[in-house]
């Protein structure tokens, strides 16, 4: 990926809240942040910043809150068209898997994904992201699975790659050919997922896959079939993550962990077992509440055992067409307090600390000296406010890498 060139600078004055404890925002008034190279250098009280940091820029004085860049750890953000119409159908009374069933739903989106050229696409999908990062994100996990023919998959990752690129984003890119079953190989998902630990390695080659991804569910892939793909998964030393018991029980966030799953995602209706499990591998809840949200869900995620089992907990935005067409992270963070009853704390850390995890990604989410210059500047006094305020645009500023970018 071609990174743009590093920033350097230095911001006097705010209030930082690093998260760079267990617990507690890790709030510091009147603060000093300074970065040099695209690298925090110094995050701490401004009456105790060395000198030798007042050099590296121009300080800019300022009131407001710093958090770390905002990171979005499971989106379907690259797509054509948009499912409006089944949004209409579903308030109507029909099921997201009855649409499904019909040929609606996913393989909607998979027609106007293959119709449209990779700049189409492109085109599309930019929109979107820099929505996201007008709201705070810096780092942008991504996935395939519009496309689910090896031309259309590619097509997507490249996309998503392209998205990074331009808009001066981490974008992590989630292979998920195995989301649903298309039209050429009806009846024949057996054969539908040889294609898709086919395509793999291929894609991989390209430099398109960081991680893999499937829909574990009755109107997905079975676990059996899902197993095969964390098989190939592993064999190319990729790591995995799980659309895991969103509808149904199927043991999904056991079989994530089983494969040492960086996360299991969804997750309403994982059982005690799977959440024991997910502890014992170390693997991240992704809370979505956009789906939930949407689909006007009533089973929440076992909030309680997460907590008690010590699983930590991400939130994103699952930012897609059909269950979730989100294009704010904090919404999510939003929707993940009223409707999941996270503190805002938790939010918060979800958004930051625990989705860097849920991507593998270990020199971002808190603010500390080494990490990388992602942060945000937000026109607020206290960080409750991210969770308290609905819509809005409260990023007054947004950095990746040590430069403004929003
Ligand atoms: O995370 N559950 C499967 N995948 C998406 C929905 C994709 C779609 O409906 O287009 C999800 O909810
Ligand atoms: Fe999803």
């Amino acid at each position: 990926m071609v990174e743009p060139s590093a920033g350097n600078g230095l911001l006097l004055g705010p209030t930082l809240a690093t998260l760079d404890e267990e617990s507690g925002y890790g709030l510091i008034e009147d603060g000093a942040l300074a970065w040099r190279d695209g690298r925090i250098v110094y995050a701490g009280p401004r009456a105790t910043m060395p000198h030798e940091f007042a050099l590296i820029a121009s300080p800019v004085e300022t009131d407001g809150l710093v958090t770390p860049g905002l990171i979005d750890c499971h989106t379907h953000a690259v797509f054509a068209g948009d499912r409006a119409g089944e949004f209409e159908l579903r308030l109507q009374g029909a099921s997201y898997e009855e649409i499904a069933r019909t040929g609606g739903g996913i393989l909607s989106t998979v027609r106007a994904v293959r119709a449209a050229s990779e700049n189409e696409l492109l085109e599309a999908s930019l929109p979107r992201v820099r929505d996201l990062i007008a709201d705070g994100v810096t780092t942008l996990e991504i996935k395939s699975g519009y496309g689910l023919d090896f031309d259309n998959e590619r097509k997507m990752l490249r996309v998503a790659r392209q998205l990074g690129e331009q808009l001066g984003i981490t974008v992590r890119t989630t292979y998920l050919a195995a989301h649903a079953l298309p039209g050429e190989y009806a009846g024949r998902a057996d054969d539908y997922i040889d294609a898709v630990i086919e395509w793999l390695p291929r894609l991989h080659a390209e430099g398109l896959v960081d991680a893999v991804d499937a829909f574990c569910e009755g109107i997905g892939f079975s676990p059996a079939q899902t197993r095969r793909v964390f098989e190939a998964a592993r064999a190319l030393g990729l790591p995995v993550k799980l659309h895991a018991d969103q509808l149904s029980d199927l043991g999904g966030a056991a079989l994530a962990a089983e494969f040492g799953g960086l996360s299991a995602d969804h997750i309403e209706h994982t059982s005690d077992a799977g959440i024991r499990a997910m502890a014992a591998s170390g693997t991240v809840a992704v809370l979505l509440p956009g789906a939930f949200h949407v689909l006007r869900e009533t089973k929440l995620p076992p909030l309680d055992a997460l907590r008690e089992h010590g699983v930590p907990m991400a939130v994103a935005t699952d930012c897609n067409p059909g269950t979730s067409p989100l294009r704010s992270l904090r919404q999510a963070m939003q929707l993940a307090t009223v409707h999941f009853r996270l503190t805002p704390e938790e939010s918060l850390r979800g958004a930051t600390v625990h989705a860097a995890r849920a991507l593998g990604l270990t020199d971002r989410g808190v603010l500390r000296a080494g990490q990388r210059a992602d942060f945000v500047l937000w026109q607020i006094a206290q960080p409750a406010e991210l969770c308290y305020w609905l819509g809005g645009r409260l990023a007054r500023s947004v950095y990746a890498n040590g430069r403004i970018i929003a």
